[in-house]
């Protein structure tokens, strides 16, 4: 099959290259960009492992052409953290120990930096849901929960801070 020119930002760095239009997204990243971060979980996109970000919205990368990715912004896990030191998102799974295997976290840790971006204040309910797209194996979802929760309020601390 041909090859088709795709150019976008990933992690805020432009990109371009030749890909099958059948190349989805999540293997994009995975294999042209050595992003290997984002996971792949399932075939039928419940899993959520593959959550990044394109344009402002979670998106299963696993279910996206990365055709159709031209002229867009994607972030992925690798992108999280600014100069060394960790996003909220990321401090709080560490604090309230919210991951064991680690496969589902760069999409949790995607899933809740947008959530928390989307709905700056949170209730359980709300974090409950808001993840709901992204399964877990080991954790049993109450420290992931904890680990949103605890974003949430740094975030504001750091929003009344500022
Ligand atoms: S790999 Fe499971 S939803 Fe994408
Ligand atoms: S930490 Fe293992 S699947 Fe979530």
């Amino acid at each position: 099959m041909s090859k088709k020119m795709v150019s976008m930002t990933v992690n805020g760095r432009k990109v371009e290259e030749a890909v099958e239009p059948r190349t989805l997204l999540i293997h994009f990243l995975r294999e042209k960009m050595n992003l290997t971060g984002s996971h792949i979980g399932c075939e039928t996109s419940h899993c959520g492992a593959c959550t990044v970000d394109l344009d402002g919205q979670s998106v299963k990368s696993c279910t996206v052409l990365a055709v159709q990715c031209d002229g867009s912004e994607v972030s992925t896990v690798e992108g999280l953290a600014s100069a060394g030191v960790l996003h909220a998102v990321q401090e709080g799974f560490y604090r309230e120990h919210g991951l064991q295997c680690g496969f589902c976290t760069p999409g949790m840790l995607m899933r809740a930096s947008r959530l928390l971006q989307d709905n700056p204040d949170p209730t359980e309910a709300d974090v409950r849901v808001g993840m709901s797209g992204n399964l877990c194996r080991c954790t049993g979802y109450q420290n992931i929960v904890k680990a949103v929760l605890h974003a949430a309020r740094v975030l504001k601390q750091d929003r009344v801070a500022a």
